[in-house]
């Protein structure tokens, strides 16, 4: 007989018997489970409480000031924004590994975020919005010989002199539980139903190397393609849809004109958790309208390309 109210009612209690009269700091990501987290922390210890975002400038079109916006303005939530686009951009300059870039963004963030709890006075208590797989996938990481296919910078590697007690209220739930959580805290469906978003942020949707010219340009496409989806009425079927600039430049015809421009992947699955997931099967009209949009709106993409892997063998972000 376990229902989410009764579980946002021991969760609450059980913040407050951990933390007491502490203050805690929490890194927002706009994701769902950090988000998640925020509200709920908000609810059991108020003004104890301050989130910290730190922008990459690899976010999708308009998200940080939808973030600042929601924790901030309406939810009262003690949030501190730091734009640090300039570093992340400029630390990323001529990286072309993937693992080189995740790994910089991951050091960044950490470096940034301590930075940021420094200068508040820093806090008794870390909060993260760990959810039960997370827990899982880093167990089982380092309990036998396994391969690490992409480093994610969210889970653990804390250094050392940052050592806070972590506090974890997610730690029980799977992604569609907490969605019901967030639901049940009166948080907006923008928020609650949103797709997973990676902490590398469209770093990793711009094979090569990363500069804002490039993430301009990505986010304008990834923007009218999501419009589609929605407008069409598919969001909530889809795990994730996204797209990715390619770095290859195409030849195409434009009005009497030739182009030489960049292509782009776009890509949708459907997944229950990350772990594997089947291309969404669009309709081939609504794959040329989009296409067509892209091309005629974006200057600088003149082709268009839908990427049919499954995961596995392919994983659900290029890098
Ligand atoms: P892959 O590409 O490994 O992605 O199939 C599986 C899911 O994880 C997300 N992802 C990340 N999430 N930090 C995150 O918080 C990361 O570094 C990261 N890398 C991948 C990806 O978007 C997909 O939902």
């Amino acid at each position: 007989d376990w229902t989410m109210g009764a579980f946002r009612a021991e969760a609450i209690a059980r913040i407050r018997a951990q933390v007491g009269s502490g203050r805690v700091i929490c890194g927002l990501s706009g994701g769902v489970d950090s988000s998640v987290a925020a509200v709920l922390l908000h609810e059991a210890i108020g003004d104890q409480l301050t989130c910290i975002y730190v922008d990459h400038g690899l976010m999708r079109a308009n998200e940080s000031e939808q973030v600042v916006g929601t924790f901030r303005d309406r939810f009262n939530i003690r949030l501190v924004h730091r734009d640090a686009s300039e570093l992340f951009l400029a630390q990323l300059a001529g990286v072309t590994d993937p693992e080189l870039k995740r790994k910089t963004i991951g050091r960044l963030f950490i470096e940034v975020f301590e930075e940021e709890q420094q200068k508040i006075g820093g806090a008794d208590f870390l909060a993260q919005g760990t959810l039960y797989p997370d827990v899982i996938e880093s167990v089982s990481a380092t309990g036998g010989p396994s391969v690490t296919i992409k480093s994610h910078h969210n889970v653990g590697g804390l250094p050392a002199h940052m050592r806070m007690q972590l506090v974890e209220p997610l730690r029980e739930l799977f992604k569609d539980e907490v969605r019901v959580l967030g639901r049940e805290l009166g948080m907006p469906e923008e928020i609650v139903g949103r797709h997973p978003f990676p902490g590398p942020g469209l770093a990793i949707r711009i094979p090569g190397e990363v500069t804002r010219e490039k993430a301009e340009l990505l986010r304008k496409v990834d923007t009218i393609y999501l419009e589609e989806i929605r407008s069409a009425g598919l969001y909530d079927a889809i795990w994730q849809a996204f797209a990715v600039l390619l770095p290859v430049r195409t030849v195409g015809v434009m009005g009497d004109g030739r182009t030489y421009d960049s292509a782009c992947a776009l890509r949708a699955v459907t997944s229950t958790d990350g772990m594997t997931a089947d291309v969404y099967p669009f309709d081939m009209g609504f794959l040329t309208r989009v296409a067509n949009r892209i091309v005629n709106e974006v200057r600088g993409i003149n082709r268009v390309t839908y990427d049919i892997t499954s995961k596995p063998p392919g994983t659900i972000e290029w890098e």
